[in-house]
């Protein structure tokens, strides 16, 4: 975390250079048939991800609600340019965001500018993208004369962001992250006041924080927000915050422990839609393997041919041994067409050969001489200096190595 705080201020420092040296005309014409003046300043809104997480019935790997590690600061929102009068302009010059341009930021915006939604944000210029895309197109591209450019208003968001850390401010002034404690919003309100040197702006959403918005200058001072809107009066009462309001964390919607552990509890192959369709995990050699364990242990061969299937689309290699280990328990299962199939994908493998793999198979099929025949022919020819151990010789017991 320290080197990304590092490279967002280094490339911040390096920015803000850039924008002192430009030319600081007015703000370019937007569009559409009216033009929009130039903004007032800028409000930085960060949200606060278990109130907006508790509602998370989906996942999917861009939702930072999904993740195993619940967040318990705040992350950003957006860098929004507004006006004194309490609008603001959108959508302002036809620059469609672009991924390849803030490439170097992408680990840090994972992290703190995470969406904590699965569908896709709307955009000005390009239909549909993500959260990023919609922030640029429609709050970034109003932000001249102090943004300059997509690389611009990212970096500045983020050092604003790490400079003014809101997490920090509260829990200094004694305002922690729980379930159910209430805090006073005055003292909310006062402890960010006196930390940060301009009143916020809160959101709530049934009496927790939703977002808070700091407001800065156009020389990205701090500033008051225009606080009147949306703690006093005129907000929709669902924005409203209540006299206290609390900071609630929330259980991420993933699966913690070991996939055997937790599966084991289910009926597998439901699960198993479950977890592919609806949770986010990653599609990763020791899932499947395990997956895979579990289907051949409870003889569900269709199962088994969809994962495959699956796991193929996904690209997933395993390795000699684990399709040693994936062969031999469909063998102990009884299911040696399908041990057969996956020992004809092991041999395929880019991967070298190791003869271990094959000795783990070899006893696996000893109740069938005829299939171990031809896998021991195969044995041979790839390894031809060594020797196989014809039952009943096969009691060295190599299982050992093998357990999972
Ligand atoms: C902000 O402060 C909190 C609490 O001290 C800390 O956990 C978090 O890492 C900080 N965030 C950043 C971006 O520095
Ligand atoms: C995961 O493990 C922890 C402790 O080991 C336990 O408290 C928790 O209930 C487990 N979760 C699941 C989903 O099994
Ligand atoms: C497995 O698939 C075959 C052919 O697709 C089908 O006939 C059979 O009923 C299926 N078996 C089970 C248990 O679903």
């Amino acid at each position: 975390m320290t080197t990304a705080r590092t490279a967002a201020c280094v490339l911040a420092a390096w920015v803000l250079v850039a924008a002192g040296l430009a030319d600081l005309g007015s703000a370019r014409a937007p569009l559409g048939s009216k033009p929009q003046r130039e903004f007032d300043y800028f409000a930085l809104s960060l949200q606060w991800p278990g109130t907006i997480c508790a509602s998370t019935r989906h996942c999917c790997a861009t939702n930072g609600c999904c993740r195993s590690e619940p967040l318990q600061t705040f992350t950003i929102h957006g860098l929004w340019p507004d006006y004194d009068d309490g609008t603001w302009p959108s959508c302002c010059r036809r620059t469609q965001f672009d991924m390849d341009k803030i490439l170097p930021l992408k680990e840090v915006l994972d992290k703190y500018w995470p969406s904590l939604y699965c569908s896709k944000s709307g955009t000005c210029f390009s239909g549909k993208g993500l959260f990023w895309a919609h922030e640029w197109e429609k709050h970034g591209t109003c932000s001249a004369p102090v943004v300059q450019d997509e690389l611009q208003y990212f970096t500045i968001a983020l050092d604003l962001y790490f400079k003014y850390n809101v997490t920090e401010m509260l829990s200094s002034g004694g305002i922690q992250v729980s379930n159910g404690k209430e805090y006073a919003l005055s003292d909310v309100i006062d402890t960010i006041k006196h930390a940060f040197g301009g009143s916020p702006q809160i959101v709530c959403k049934s009496g927790s924080v939703q977002e808070l918005r700091l407001c800065f200058d156009k020389e990205l001072k701090p500033r008051d927000c225009l606080t009147t809107s949306l703690t006093i009066g005129s907000v929709s009462k669902s924005k409203h915050c209540p006299r206290y309001i609390t900071l609630p964390t929330y259980d991420p919607l993933v699966l913690a422990n070991s996939t055997v552990e937790v599966m084991s509890q289910f009926d597998e192959f439901e699960l198993y839609g479950v977890v592919r369709k609806e949770i986010w995990y990653r599609p990763d050699m020791y899932f499947y393997r395990d997956m895979l364990y579990m289907l051949a242990r409870n003889k569900k061969i269709n199962e088994t041919r969809q994962v495959w299937a699956d796991l193929k689309s996904e690209d997933v290699l395993f390795d000699q041994h684990t399709y040693g280990d994936i062969v031999r328990a469909f063998c102990d299962a009884g299911l040696t067409d399908l041990a057969m199939e996956i020992y004809e994908d092991m041999r395929s493998s880019p991967d070298p050969p190791l003869s271990l793999p094959f000795r783990v198979i070899l006893k696996g099929l000893v109740p069938y001489p005829e299939l171990r025949e031809k896998i021991k022919q195969d044995f041979l020819e790839l390894f031809p200096d060594m020797i196989v151990y014809d039952p009943p010789d096969t009691l060295s017991d190599i299982d050992e190595e093998f357990k999972f």
